[in-house]
């Protein structure tokens, strides 16, 4: 391990350091697949009327990677938007390499009319999950499409190879443009209620899932909605949960399953009732109103359309949802990435060295409607904020600008990081006074969800945590009035953003980020600054790369 205190150039080390680091980060064992995306505007008619979408390569939603454990993705984004462009990668966890994750605190947008390649590595990594545009409201246009990261060939997977594996990409859905979504945040108003669901892209049975007779297929359903949470479910027929983002589960059956914005899952589905179609729904989920839209799933020597009443799912209903929560459990004999089986990894064994806590609330500041994590709403840097810490800019922000348990203080706007050490082992609840369910995400890693309970969380509360087979995932839900605790261990130096999946809280400051640090400089913790970085705001001109 090399310290080097000084410019990297400086240090005469560096050169060996360069050799190990081309060996270390650009593995020749670990294969590369490469993809060129153009991103360009385009119409669709996602709800019969003319909308102008964002499309890659000319589809929305967006192409799918299909990527293999320890694979690494170089991705080439051209932007032809007239406007910046971020891709982020939910759930990828970048490791070592915030420099990758596509939010607007760690990287600096691909201006109009250029382009920008996307260097990541899923190491260590299986499950489904999901792209999008991270900038403004983009998301709202589409630019999102799903990741599937598939087993190494010899690791053993918890169920036989389907015969299919469909995507379904669904959420709420807006008949504003992207533009006036941001318009009415910036205003100082809530959004107004989503105008339909759409599944891959289309609403009312837009699409057909042909399966055969008798076979069983995986569905990996993910929630790339703006604001709503969804319940999925195909009727007559019954959904095998084994996988969690990431994480493969105990194979119990549902008859729908609820998903929060920005949170993926996989079923098995097998086509074992009578021959003909029937429906794929999906519907809002804690709504006065219902919000339902349908595909097809058809039986491949069906003459018979569907029939029948669209099968309904849980509406209002909290305490379904929560008793859902605490079923979905990790499968302990079952691989993950690598060969041992995942539950391997004594969670609950390990005590977190301190607790976090979280609380989201819904402040008007200057007579405007914003969000806010423990009273600080976050507001953008002119520069990111890697690039500040980088480069030792000062005055972009400061470590602990967000107290690291609510302090019932008035909110205020500010650019919020919270530093933690590298090999921590962290608690984190989230406590939500809100009437609204949230839906949490962190990137750069996958932790463990301990708990789900009412009211206020107090020490006390521990004592009915899951500290044996909880899954390990990105995004979590908390409930009303309700705390939602999570075990995370920070093995990932970086700058990594914390937010709420609801993306008008998000825009307008329910976010934060977690410095993860070491003094140590080495680039076994954290890969240097890529050479092709984009570098703006205060960054505009620096160097860097002395090589
Ligand atoms: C991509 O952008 C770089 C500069 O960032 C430029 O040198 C390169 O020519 C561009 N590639 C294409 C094909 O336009
Ligand atoms: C867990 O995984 C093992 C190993 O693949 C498998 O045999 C078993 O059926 C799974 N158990 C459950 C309850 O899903």
């Amino acid at each position: 391990m090399c310290v080097c205190k000084m410019r990297p150039y400086t240090c005469l080390s560096s050169l060996i350091l360069l050799i190990t680091f081309l060996f270390t980060c650009v593995n020749s064992e670990d294969p590369y697949r490469f993809f060129t995306w153009k991103v360009t505007y385009g119409d669709i008619y996602p709800l019969g009327i003319k909308q102008q979408g964002i499309l890659i390569n000319g589809q929305f939603p967006g192409p799918q990677i299909d990527a293999v454990t320890n694979d690494n993705l170089i991705i080439s984004v051209y932007n032809y938007l007239n406007e910046p462009l971020l891709i982020s990668w939910n759930g990828i966890q970048h490791r070592r390499n915030s420099w990758q994750d596509g939010m607007s605190g760690t990287t600096c947008p691909i201006p109009p009319r250029k382009n920008f390649t996307y260097t990541l590595q899923v190491k260590d990594q299986i499950g489904t999950f999901f792209y999008f545009p991270s900038l403004g409201m983009q998301k709202g246009a589409g630019g999102f499409g799903g990741i599937r990261i598939w087993s190494r060939p010899r690791i053993p997977v918890p169920f036989p190879p389907p015969s299919g594996d469909f995507t379904i990409l669904a959420g709420d859905w807006f008949k504003l443009d992207h533009r006036r979504l941001r318009r009415v945040l910036e205003n100082g108003h809530n959004l107004p209620f989503p105008d339909g669901l759409l599944i891959n892209g289309r609403g009312w049975n837009g699409n057909t899932f042909t399966i055969d007779q008798g076979k069983t297929y995986r569905f990996r359903i993910s929630n790339v909605g703006l604001t709503t949470s969804i319940n999925f479910r195909i009727q007559d027929h019954k959904l095998k949960l084994v996988e969690v983002e990431g994480s493969h589960t105990l194979q119990n059956y549902y008859s729908s399953l609820d998903i929060h914005v920005g949170q993926s899952y996989s079923v098995l589905v097998t086509a074992d009732q009578p021959v003909k179609d029937y429906y794929v729904v999906v519907s809002s989920r804690f709504t006065r109103k219902i919000l339902t839209t349908t595909s097809i799933l058809h039986y491949s020597n069906s003459r018979v359309g569907v029939s029948g009443p669209v099968p309904g799912g849980p509406t209002l209903d909290i305490a379904s949802s929560v008793f859902q929560a605490r079923t979905i459990r990790r499968n302990l004999t079952a691989s993950g990435p690598r060969p041992n089986p995942q539950g391997s990894y004594k969670y609950g064994l390990i005590n977190p060295t301190r607790t976090i806590m979280l609380a989201n609330s819904a402040p008007y500041i200057n007579g405007k409607q914003r969000y806010a994590v423990n009273s600080v709403s976050h507001v953008e840097p002119d520069t990111p904020l890697k690039l500040a810490d980088y480069f030792n800019i000062p005055g972009v922000f400061y470590v602990g600008s967000i107290p690291t348990n609510p302090t019932g203080g008035n909110a205020y706007l500010q650019t919020s990081v919270m530093g933690a050490n590298f090999h921590e082992f962290v608690e984190i609840v989230f406590q939500n006074w809100e009437d609204s369910v949230q839906s949490w995400h962190i990137d750069g890693y996958s932790f463990f969800v301990v708990g789900f309970g009412s009211g206020q969380w107090t020490p006390q509360s521990r004592s009915g945590y899951n500290l044996r087979d909880t899954v390990a995932r990105c995004t979590t839900q908390v409930y009303p009035k309700s705390w939602t605790a999570i075990y995370m261990a920070l093995d990932n130096v970086g700058m990594w953003n914390i937010r709420s999946e609801n993306w008008a809280r998000q825009y307008l400051g329910q976010q934060l980020y977690l410095r993860v640090y070491t003094p140590s400089n080495s680039w076994r913790d954290e890969y240097p600054v890529p050479k092709n970085a984009l570098l703006c705001g205060r960054a505009s001109g620096r160097r860097t790369r002395p090589f």
